[in-house]
């Protein structure tokens, strides 16, 4: 095995540090439409490996018509949030979960794996040269895209020989247009999101696109996203781009926190895993404000029946998605077999569990709680 180089910070170049652009007020901000001064980029080829990380000016790329990403979906991304304090600290959150990610999505398709603590280091970097672009509003925050990118110029299939890694920065307001208004589900049977042996379960481009038509069938019968599910019984998967999480009451009055277990249908997102630890933390007596005293929190199938039961039984007690964009966002209606299940929502929107595990991870992505997840940038 021949060695080629990782991916070294000591290599930087940083070509420009101007900042020529103006910036819209927080109102304005539409999620991913605004785009800082600078981005970061760094090519790999599987005969030299890794080159120079260059940070440029945010602009288009060049790139051959032929090249394997335009054709076979060569792509993948990932979504990270960076905050900034009053006193100017850049923090970003739990930054080596998505590095672990974007190398298991990177293995997936054969594109080139990487030291996830060097890019976090050319990240941290980028972040703090555009930290004027970070928003302070509570709710507000400056939105990371790494993506990687296959470039060989070849219509063959195969793995790419070449390959494009690059990080532009957005700064972003709520992810939906409503804010922290409830969001209303259909659960589709027409479509699935992922199969058992897909890719459901790697953040790849590949897996957005079909989402879309979905979406907006959905969108038609007045409900904003999708509750995908899975063969025969319906098990619950995902909704929308997001991760899935239902609480039932039961008989001794405990809630059981569900959301469905991490195999290949259902993508690790950041912000599920840092709501199965806080929940758990909770139940083990690190309470949370207005989470259930009792809590139990379990990884397993959901099936469409056990909501049906609930509802009929007055046992659901709370729906929601998590996602680093929108990081929690309620459900208050399921659209099922031509029929709406309602689910129980709070006075802000947010039923209180969903409210309690936003306000505790926002909490800590601000700095306003010290947490390890949270890392400066600024340092
Ligand atoms: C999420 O953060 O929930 C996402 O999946 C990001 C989305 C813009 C694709």
């Amino acid at each position: 095995i021949i060695q080629v180089p990782d991916i070294d910070p000591s290599l930087l170049q940083i070509q420009n540090t101007e900042s020529p652009k103006t910036r819209l007020p927080n109102s304005k901000l539409i999620f991913g439409k605004t785009f800082t001064d600078h981005m970061l980029t760094i090519p790999w080829t599987s005969a030299s490996g890794w080159g120079t990380p260059v940070i440029k000016p945010y602009g288009p790329l060049e790139l051959d018509p032929s090249s394997t990403v335009f054709h076979y979906a060569f792509t993948l991304f990932e979504g990270m949030k960076a905050y900034r304090q009053e006193d100017g600290t850049v923090r970003l959150f739990r930054p080596d979960m998505n590095m672990a990610r974007m190398n298991r999505s990177a293995a997936r398709i054969a594109l080139p794996t990487f030291d996830g603590k060097a890019l976090t280091e050319l990240i941290k970097k980028l972040v703090v040269l555009d930290s004027e672009w970070i928003p302070k509003e509570k709710g507000y925050s400056l939105y990371i895209r790494p993506t990687l990118i296959g470039t060989q110029n070849a219509l063959g299939v195969g793995p790419s020989s070449d390959a494009l890694l690059f990080v532009i920065c957005s700064p972003v307001g709520p992810y939906y247009a409503s804010g922290f208004k409830p969001v209303q589900l259909l659960a589709t049977t027409k479509f699935v999101r992922a199969a058992p042996g897909g890719t459901g379960g790697y953040k790849l481009g590949a897996n957005y696109a079909p989402g879309v038509v979905p979406q907006a069938e959905a969108a038609k019968e007045g409900y904003s996203q999708n509750l995908w599910l899975l063969g025969e019984e319906h098990a619950l998967t995902e909704v929308g781009t997001m991760n899935l999480f239902v609480a039932f009451r039961k008989p001794d009055g405990t809630v059981e926190l569900v959301t469905p277990p991490l195999d290949d249908v259902v993508l690790p997102g950041v912000t599920r895993d840092s709501a199965l630890q806080l929940a758990r933390e909770h139940s083990d007596g690190q309470a949370i404000p207005g989470l259930p005293e009792k809590l139990i929190v379990s990884e397993r199938k959901l099936i469409m029946a056990d909501l049906v039961e609930a509802e009929k039984n007055g046992t659901l007690v709370e729906v929601f998605g998590t996602g680093t964009a929108a990081i929690v966002s309620a459900v208050d209606k399921i659209g099922y077999e031509g029929r709406d299940i309602i689910i129980p929502t709070g006075p802000e929107g947010l039923g209180p569990i969903a409210k309690g595990i936003l306000d505790r991870i926002t909490s800590i992505q601000t700095g306003e709680t010290e947490h390890p997840w949270s890392v400066v940038a600024s340092e």
